[in-house]
Parts: C-alpha cells; sequence; structure tokens
C-alpha cells in the first residue's frame, strides 16, 4: 500500500488512501470524499476516474500495451482461436486441451435461439438498421430463457455467460438475413465459431455453401481484437445497468445500445463512410483540413483515442489482416484501401495529429476487411457485437461476484434553479 495522499479543503486536512494493482497507476480511493468534506469530484467523461477494480484486461494507452488476463493480444491473435481468448477472459486463465474441447462443445451446443425468436426479426422493417435489431433482440433472449436470469445463482450466471457468447452470432446472422430478405441459416455444430458464423450469413439454401479457411481465420482474428478493451463506455454501461440486479441478458442489450454510437462501437461503419465520403487520394489535404477545423464537426473516424496515445496495438494486426484477406480475394487494388493508406501516412506526420496524438485505431482498417469479405456496412458494428460480448459477459461476471459491489449512483454539480414557489398559470 502506497503512502496516503493529504488534501487541503476548505482549511480542513484530509487523507486519502492510496491503492496500487499489479501493473498501471495507482488510484486515490475518494469513497469518503462526500462524507468527509460534503464535496464530490467532478470528472464528466471520467478521464481521471477508476470506477472499479478489475482483473481482465489492462491497457497502456503511452505505450500501446493490450493485455487479455496478461497475455499480449499479438500473441493471443497469433497463436490461439477467438473461443480460446473466451475462456480465458471468462475463466482467468488460457484452457487446457480437454478444457478448450469442453468449452467448444457448451459453446457449440448453445447456439441455436428459441424458434419464437424469428417472430422477433418479421416486426421490423427490412431496412431496420441491424444494430436496432439487435437491440431488441438480445434483450428479448430474457423473454425466453428464465432459467438463467437468476444472477444470484452462479450455475444460471455461467448458462447465460455460455448463452450470450452462442447465440449473439445466431442473432446477428439472422439480422443480416432479414435485412436482405434471405431465409434464416441454422447453426452446424460440426462447425467451428467463426465458420459456423460466416455460413449463417453467407450460405443459401440453393447451393453447398464452402467456408474459407482463410477468411474465417482472419473473422477469427477479428474478434479477438475486439473481445474487451477494459471500462469502455458500452462496458461501463453493461457494469452500470448489472449494478441494479438487472438480468444479463438486458445488460448486454445495453452494451449493444451504447457500443452503436459513432465515437465508440459505431466508428468503423462511420470510418469506412468517411473513406467512400473522400473517395480519393487527392481530396485528403481537404479532409484533413476539415478535421482540424474547430467550426466544422467533422473527425476522422477511425483516429483517436480516449486511452491510447499511442499506435492501438489492435490497428496495426488489423491492418495486417487487410492485407491478407484483400490477398486472398483477389483484391489488388482496392482504392478505399489506397485512400486509407495514404490518409494514415498524412495524419501521421501532421503536426495537429502529432500534437494531439491521433493514430488510428481498430476502426480504421476494420470497415475495409469486413467490406471485402461481403459484409454490408450497416453490420460492421454489428461483428463489434458478437466480438465483444464476451469482454461484456466477462466484467459483469466479475462485477456481479465481487463482495464489496453496490449499485452503481453518481452525485452531479447542479447549476439549475435554486428553490422557488409555484406560480398559477394565470399569473405568469
Ligand atoms: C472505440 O474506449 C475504448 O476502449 C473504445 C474502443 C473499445 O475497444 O471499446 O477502443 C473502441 O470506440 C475506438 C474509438 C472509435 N471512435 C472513433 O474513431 C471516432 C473518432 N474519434 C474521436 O471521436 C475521439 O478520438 C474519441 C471519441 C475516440 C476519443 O475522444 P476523447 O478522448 O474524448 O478525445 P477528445 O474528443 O477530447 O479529443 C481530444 C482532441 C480534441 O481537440 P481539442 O478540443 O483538444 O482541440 O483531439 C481532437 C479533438 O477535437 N480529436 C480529433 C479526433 N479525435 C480527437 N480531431 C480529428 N479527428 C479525430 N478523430
Amino acid at each position: 500500500m502506497s503512502a496516503p495522499a493529504n488534501l487541503s479543503i476548505s482549511g480542513k486536512n484530509v487523507e486519502f488512501p492510496v491503492k496500487s494493482g499489479s501493473i498501471g497507476p495507482d488510484v486515490l480511493d475518494i469513497a469518503k470524499l462526500y462524507a468527509q468534506t460534503g464535496m464530490f469530484t467532478y470528472d464528466p467523461g471520467f478521464t481521471s476516474t477508476a470506477s472499479c477494480e478489475s482483473k481482465i484486461t489492462y491497457i497502456d494507452g503511452d505505450e500501446g500495451v493490450l493485455l487479455y488476463r496478461g497475455y499480449p493480444i499479438d500473441q493471443l491473435a497469433e497463436h490461439g482461436d477467438f473461443l480460446e481468448t473466451c475462456h480465458l477472459l471468462l475463466y482467468g486463465e488460457l484452457p487446457t486441451a480437454a478444457q478448450k474441447a469442453d468449452f467448444d462443445y457448451r459453446v457449440t451446443r448453445h447456439t441455436m435461439v428459441h424458434e419464437q425468436m424469428m417472430r422477433f426479426f418479421q416486426g421490423f422493417r427490412r431496412d431496420a438498421h441491424p444494430m436496432a435489431v439487435m437491440v431488441a433482440s438480445v434483450g428479448a433472449l430474457s423473454a425466453f430463457y428464465h432459467d438463467s436470469t437468476d444472477i444470484s445463482d452462479p450455475t444460471q450466471r455461467m448458462i447465460a455467460s455460455m448463452r450470450m457468447i452462442a447465440k449473439m452470432p445466431t442473432l446477428a446472422a439472422m439480422a443480416y438475413k432479414y435485412s436482405i430478405g434471405q431465409p434464416f441459416v441454422y447453426p452446424q455444430n460440426d462447425l467451428d465459431y467463426t465458420s459456423n458464423f460466416l455460413k449463417m450469413c453467407f450460405a443459401v439454401p440453393c447451393e453447398e455453401y464452402k467456408v474459407n479457411p482463410v477468411l474465417s481465420r482472419a473473422l477469427d482474428r477479428i474478434f479477438t481484437l475486439h473481445a474487451d478493451h477494459e471500462q469502455n463506455a458500452s462496458t461501463s454501461t453493461v457494469r452500470l445497468a448489472g449494478s441494479s440486479g438487472a438480468n444479463p441478458f438486458a445488460c448486454i442489450a445495453a452494451g449493444v445500445a451504447c457500443l452503436w454510437g459513432p465515437a465508440h462501437g459505431g466508428a468503423n461503419e462511420a470510418a469506412l463512410k468517411m473513406l467512400q465520403e473522400i473517395g480519393t487520394v487527392d481530396k485528403i489535404p481537404h479532409f484533413i483540413a476539415r478535421a482540424k477545423d474547430k467550426n466544422d464537426p467533422f473527425r476522422l473516424m477511425g483516429f483517436g483515442h480516449r486511452v491510447y496515445k499511442n499506435y492501438d496495438p489492435r490497428a496495426k494486426i488489423m491492418q495486417k489482416t487487410t492485407h491478407e484477406v484483400l490477398n486472398e480475394l483477389g483484391i489488388k487494388d482496392d482504392p478505399l484501401l489506397d485512400v486509407a493508406i495514404e490518409l494514415e501516412r498524412i495524419a501521421l506526420h501532421d503536426e495537429y495529429f502529432i500534437e494531439k496524438k491521433l493514430y488510428p485505431n481498430i476502426d480504421f482498417y476494420s470497415g475495409i476487411t469486413l467490406k471485402a469479405m461481403g459484409f454490408p456496412t450497416s453490420m460492421f458494428t454489428v461483428l463489434f457485437a458478437v466480438a465483444r460480448t464476451v469482454g461484456w459477459i466477462a466484467q459483469w461476471k466479475e462485477m456481479i461476484e465481487d463482495p464489496s459491489q453496490r449499485i452503481g449512483r453518481p452525485r452531479q454539480l447542479y447549476t439549475g434553479a435554486p428553490l422557488r414557489e409555484y406560480v398559477s398559470i394565470n399569473q405568469r
């Protein structure tokens, strides 16, 4: 334990404990601040606030480091598969061969959804955004799986966790099939997680569908890159929803809703639309100027990060995967990729971006890859949600199992009207 911090507040000397983690910054424990001083801290956007203690994911934004349970993201993406990472995030350890086989078996046998779930989809317009469908259908899971909504029961918590991880790809594929007017494709148990997802998305009843192993491996790696990321906006949403005791399906639906925003998981869709809007390399300087213009709300989507003030380690692996996929598909000169590479080159040498430490993040290249694989832009954030579900679940489970856990209830700085008496309408 580090030496306590002393603060002098309104002439009163107050001492606060300083806690150290295993790695990373110390924290100032201010839990007793209000009781001792009558003051709140003020940190909108939580730039300096640690909301919880966690053992799951560690990020060093200055060094561009991302660890899942201590293992570097590039090693996990290179050597393991997504379900191995799911086991690691959920249980805290890499699985033995027997544990991996058992985990894969259990996930595989939860991939079907209740047949009546299909009726939900009939209620949507075909042009509904797939993320709207996902928010609704993930929340609707709590209307079906009552035997895994009691969060006080560890067995039900684990079944709900497996169901969430297993059913997200099925719901995502259904959302896609519904949007293009094709029949739903049932899961196939003899396929691995990501191959099964590709088949549910792209198979049609009229012909045999063969999974491309290179694309399946690439997408599986993309899922690993997106699996968890500390206390980001959607994970904090899931934790806050879970702190009230809401069932896990409802909490994940809240996470899906938050992820949708273009500043967060929606950035991959926004980044590809930006590249399409730029169109050609010669237009890049105009958009860079717009990104710098304080009066122009335009931002370079896929650039910048609250934590990474160095290159997002996931973006490097993403870029490599993009080239792998384009080569496999024989796409030699993708104009969007040319724009992306030139935009990155210019931005990384531009004073504005250097000074503000704006580097490409994971969303900058993912759109090009997913588009090449055949996914429409509107499905990009859905794929992010499929991958991030294990992170949300692992963080939710960690919070529920923390004996000191309480409902999250922040306070505020009130700047509204002070007390005033009611005035009847004929006197206003
Ligand atoms: C994800 O938190 C996570 O971990 C998220 C995530 C995960 O895995 O869960 O990593 C996934 O959400 C990645 C981020 C995807 N979002 C985008 O690519 C959208 C574009 N990026 C920005 O909106 C922004 O960079 C954020 C939202 C990502 C971060 O915002 P911050 O930390 O609040 O930073 P800021 O908005 O205060 O920007 C700091 C400065 C500002 O200039 P000044 O006011 O200081 O003069 O940098 C500028 C901003 O104007 N800036 C940009 C910019 N991002 C920030 N200028 C141009 N283009 C950009 N993209």
